[in-house]
C-alpha cells in the first residue's frame, strides 16, 4: 500500500514510523513532514491546507492511503477534496471535523447524543459573558468557540482575567469547572463502528506541577495504571458510540479519529472537549503500545471496513514521551536554534528510546528548530518507571539552545504504581 501522511508534528513522525515498520506499507510519503520523518518517508512540499493541492500530490504519487493529521487541514476540508479524487482518506470530512472546529457545535451534538459534559452558555456580548460567568462562580472556564491550537480556553479564578478573555473572542463557550484527572482516549472510526485505542495522559501546562501557561502539550503516558479497568468499556458506551451514532443520525458521519478528552469528576466521566484527529502528544505513546499494523486498520476507517477488522493487540509495556521545546514556548517561541545528540539517542538508546521531530528543518547538514515543540522523546519500559527512565535518559543527551522541557512527566503515576506492586 502507498501511504501519504500529511503533516509536519511529531504525532506525523510517530504514524509514519509505525506505517515505516508495517509490511504492507510498500511506499511512504509525507507533505509537509520535518527533518526527522525524512528518515522514514519521502518528503513533498505542499500547503497542507489547500485540498485541491492535496489531492493533486496523492493522485500523481499514486497514492492508496491519505493521512490527514492536523485539524487545520480537515477543518479546511482536505479530505473531502482527497476523497472526491477517488482515494481513501482517514480523516473526517469539512463538516464532521466541526466536532474539533467549533466548541458550541461539539456542546450542541453532545446535547443530542446525551452525552456527559459540562453544562455551558454559547456567549456572543460581554453582559452574556458575564452573566453565565455569575451563573457558574470560580473558577472559570472561558473557551473560544474557533480553533486556537490550544491556546483558546482559560481557567481562571480572576473574574476580570475571564471577561478579558471572552471579550477578545467573538463567540465564547463559558462553562462549569470540571475537577478531577484529565484522560485523552482515542477512538478509530469509519462513522459506524467504532474502535477505542488504550487511554493516555497528556500534560498540557508549561512547567512542573502543572504550573504556567497552557500548551499544545509538554509529554504523556500510557497505560494509566490508576484508571478502573472498565473506563475504555464506559466511554465507549456512554460517549464515543453515542456521538459517532448522532453524528450519522445527523447527515454528516463521522470518520477517522474521534479524540475525546475527558475529566474523571466524582460524579463520573465528563467530556472536555473532542478533537478530530490524534492528539499530540499522546499519539506518541499509544502508538509505541500498539502491536496492530497500523495502515490496515487507518485504511478500514477510511473505506468503512472496521466490523471486519481483527481486535487490536496491545503491548503489556508502557510508554512515555517528554516534550523538548524552544526558548519561550508557548509565547513566542525562538527558532533555529541547532539540535545536537539526536545521534547518541540512536546509537545508545534505541531501541527502547527514540527521537520523534516536531518543529525541526535541516540547515544544510544540521537539524534545527523551527517551532514551539521541537521533538517529543519516546520510550517504552516494562513499567512507567522504567520507561520514565529511558526517555529522561535520552532527553539528557539532546542539546538545544534555551530549550525546556518538563521534568515530571508521568512521575506521580509512576510512584503511586510502584508504590501499590
Ligand atoms: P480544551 O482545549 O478544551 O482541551 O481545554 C484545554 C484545557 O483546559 C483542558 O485540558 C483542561 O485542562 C482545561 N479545561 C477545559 N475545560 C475545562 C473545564 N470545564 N473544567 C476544568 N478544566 C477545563
Ligand atoms: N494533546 C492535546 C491535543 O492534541 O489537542
Amino acid at each position: 500500500m502507498k501511504v501519504l501522511v500529511i503533516g509536519s508534528g511529531a504525532r506525523e513522525h510517530a504514524l509514519c514510523r509505525s506505517l515505516s515498520l508495517d509490511p504492507d506499507v510498500t511506499a511512504l510519503h509525507c507533505a509537509p513532514g520535518n527533518a526527522g520523518i525524512a528518515e522514514v518517508a519521502e518528503l513533498h512540499q505542499v500547503d497542507a491546507l489547500d485540498g485541491t493541492a492535496v489531492a493533486a500530490l496523492a493522485t500523481e504519487l499514486g497514492a492508496e492511503l491519505v493521512v490527514v493529521g492536523p485539524e487545520a487541514p480537515l477543518v479546511a476540508g482536505v479530505a473531502d477534496a482527497v476523497r472526491e479524487a477517488g482515494i481513501p482518506v482517514f480523516g473526517p470530512s469539512e463538516e464532521a471535523a466541526q466536532l474539533e472546529g467549533s466548541k458550541a457545535f461539539a456542546k450542541d451534538v453532545m446535547a443530542g447524543a446525551g452525552v456527559p459534559t459540562a453544562r455551558s452558555y454559547v456567549c456572543t456580548t460581554p453582559e452574556e459573558a458575564a452573566e453565565a460567568l455569575d451563573a457558574f462562580g470560580a473558577p472559570y472556564v472561558v473557551k473560544d468557540d474557533g480553533l486556537a491550537a490550544g491556546k483558546g480556553v482559560v481557567v481562571t479564578g480572576d473574574l476580570e482575567a475571564a471577561k478579558e478573555h471572552a471579550a477578545a473572542c467573538e463567540r465564547v463557550v463559558i462553562e462549569e469547572f470540571l475537577d478531577g484527572p484529565e484522560v485523552s482516549l482515542f477512538a478509530i472510526t469509519d462513522g459506524v463502528t467504532v474502535l477505542p485505542l488504550q487511554p493516555a495522559q497528556d500534560f498540557k501546562r508549561a512547567l512542573d506541577g502543572d504550573e504556567g501557561p497552557n500548551t499544545g502539550g509538554m509529554g504523556a503516558y500510557s497505560p494509566l495504571p490508576w484508571a478502573e479497568p472498565k473506563l475504555v468499556e464506559e466511554v465507549l458506551e456512554s460517549v464515543l458510540q453515542p456521538t459517532v451514532d448522532e453524528m450519522r443520525r445527523r447527515g454528516t458521519p463521522f470518520s477517522g479519529l474521534l479524540y475525546a478528552g475527558l475529566a474523571i469528576t466524582s460524579r463520573g466521566v465528563r467530556v472536555i472537549e473532542f478533537n478530530a484527529r490524534f492528539g499530540d502528544p499522546e499519539t506518541q505513546v499509544v502508538l509505541a503500545r500498539l502491536k496492530s499494523p497500523l495502515a490496515g486498520i487507518l485504511l478500514a476507517s477510511a473505506t468503512g471496513t472496521l466490523a471486519h477488522l481483527e481486535p487490536l493487540r496491545w503491548s503489556a509495556e508502557a510508554a512515555v514521551t517528554v516534550v523538548i521545546a524552544s526558548h519561550n514556548y508557548p509565547d513566542t517561541p525562538r527558532t533555529g536554534d541547532t539540535v545536537t545528540g539526536l545521534d547518541e539517542v540512536a546509537a545508545q538508546d534505541a531501541p527502547h528510546a527514540y527521537v520523534l521531530h516536531a518543529g525541526t528543518r535541516f540547515d544544510g547538514d544540521a537539524v534545527v528548530s523551527a517551532g514551539g515543540r521541537v521533538l517529543s522523546v519516546t520510550a517504552s519500559g516494562e513499567d512507567l518507571t522504567e520507561a520514565r527512565e529511558r526517555a529522561y535518559r535520552a532527553v539528557s543527551r539532546i542539546r538545544l539552545d534555551g530549550s525546556q522541557h518538563r521534568t515530571d512527566i508521568a512521575a506521580k503515576a509512576a510512584a503511586d504504581a510502584s508504590r501499590r506492586s
